[in-house]
């Protein structure tokens, strides 16, 4: 083996996940590892995994199976290390050793800052299972305070600031697999958005399962709120845009609304996923709101921030759910203007109240819904963008589009994906851009002022 060792690192999953991927490439990268783009050729192959939907997680085995094929294939299949870490791994813990032999170590979303340990132990004695699942809060972070972002990130970054969940929603593995709600201290998050000041990053998005719930201790023992973060965080010259994702619907709180208001470089979509119009289903969902305190809160939002947009989850074929209560969720899509929304079949998870309902859902109903929900979403997403056309609005481009030679693409306030041709002084930063054309998924325009 050669002196450097190399590291693969795949990620499954959310934001939540990516922003973990990139302090495992720091750690691994801080500790002599060096990053290689196929796991053939990997010394450690890391996945960070999710647990959400069946289809999430079973994606982990495939994968684990390609990699073997693979490696084998190469006749690379010894002397290497691989790793689960993330939600699959905290779930199924020992499960992953019966299923995939090779794998050596399985580490929780709490440890995996152990990794660099973990493996050397691995590299010395190859049959060992190394596994450690514990949920210990926001420690790992005390020992992550590598930020380099390297390869990675470009100028749009993530902070987690919170993690797991107390809400304990009926279908949701998270509380079993981040754990219970926990904030990051105040002042180590100012630590790491002053980590970012980099002359690339000019855009923080703030992550949380709640985030909207932070509530970290500062360094003389007070409480802060999401919205003293913000403000915090906006003071910094260097950042132009704040994003904070996902909010539970009702405990956005009026200091934050409030802020949206004044606090120009807080963005202004908000994500506060619904779930469900019904309020027979959202009560069965232990979702701890009905369909008109949502709208409720839109309201509330809209009357400080006329500007606001909206952006939720949705989840269909929930144990129970009927025609009428679909109908529901259909209705509250046209009442409420949302934009870039995701949309799901319910999925039965282990450890959840909701896989042991009657009633489950036939899974051709659950696609009818999602194929009509999703056409209804994506009207409204193409009526939105259209209106757009003529507008000049501001861009942050981040590179060069793949597909479509000599332009390059940004995101827009509301994060619609805009195409603009190409001038490589806009790259990294925020420019006016007027739109020319919209679909349902991409807008296109041309530069109105180049820097
Ligand atoms: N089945 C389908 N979708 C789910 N989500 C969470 N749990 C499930 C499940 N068991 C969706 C919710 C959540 C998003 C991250 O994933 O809509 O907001
Ligand atoms: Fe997946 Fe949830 Fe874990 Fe994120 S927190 S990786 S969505 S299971």
């Amino acid at each position: 083996m050669s002196e450097m060792k190399t590291f693969y690192l795949k990620t499954f999953g959310c934001q939540m996940n990516i922003y973990d991927s990139h302090r495992v490439y720091d750690l691994m990268q801080s500790n002599g590892y060096s990053f290689v783009d196929n796991p053939v050729d990997a010394d450690v192959v890391i996945l960070n995994t999710c647990y959400i939907r069946e289809k999430a997680s079973e994606k982990i085995f495939s994968e684990l199976g390609r990699i073997k094929v693979a490696k084998k294939h190469s006749g690379k299949f010894d002397n290497f290390v691989v790793a689960v870490i993330g939600c699959v791994a905290k779930a199924e813990e020992n499960n992953i050793f019966d299923r995939v032999p090779y794998v050596n170590i399985v580490l929780s979303p709490s440890k995996y800052h152990l990794l660099p340990e973990k493996i050397s132990i691995a590299f010395n004695n190859p049959d060992e299972k190394i596994i450690d699942v514990g949920l210990n809060g926001v420690e790992k972070f005390d020992y992550l305070t590598d930020i380099s972002l390297s390869s990675l990130s470009d100028y749009s970054a993530f902070i987690s600031v919170q993690e797991g969940c107390d809400k304990f929603c009926t279908y949701c593995v998270v509380p079993y697999t981040r754990g219970r709600e926990v904030s990051r201290p105040f002042e180590d998050v100012i630590e790491e958005a002053k980590k970012l000041d980099n002359g690339k990053t000019i855009e923080i998005t703030l992550l949380g399962q709640n985030v909207s719930a932070y509530n970290g201790k500062d360094a003389s023992g007070n409480q802060r709120c999401l919205a003293d973060l913000i403000e915090e965080i906006a003071k910094f010259d260097f950042v132009k845009r704040i994003r904070y994702i996902t909010s539970y619907p009702t405990q956005l709180g009026d200091r934050l609304i409030k802020l949206h208001s004044t606090e120009k470089k807080l963005q202004p979509l908000l994500f506060v996923p619904i779930q469900s119009g019904s309020d027979n289903v959202l009560k069965k969902m232990n979702r701890r709101y009905n369909q008109q305190q949502y709208k409720q809160m839109i309201d509330d939002v809209l009357s400080v921030f006329p500007d606001a947009k909206f952006s939720s989850d949705f989840i269909v074929g929930f144990p129970g759910e009927t025609d009428d209560d679909f109908k529901q969720t259909l209705k509250i899509v046209d009442e409420v203007e949302f934009i870039n929304s995701f949309s799901f079949k319910y999925s039965p998870r282990p450890h959840t109240p909701a896989q042991k309902m009657d009633n489950q859902v036939p899974e051709d109903v659950k696609t009818k819904r999602l194929i009509e929900l999703q056409k209804l979403l994506s009207d409204k997403q193409l009526a939105f963008n259209k209106s757009l056309i003529g507008k000049v609005i501001p861009v942050l481009f981040e590179s060069v589009a793949k597909k479509e030679k000599n332009s390059m693409f940004g995101k827009s306030e509301f994060m619609q994906t805009v195409i603009a041709d190409y001038n490589e002084n806009c790259i990294g930063k925020i420019v006016d851009v007027k739109i020319l054309e919209a679909d349902a998924f991409t807008l296109k325009g041309e530069l109105i002022e180049k820097k």
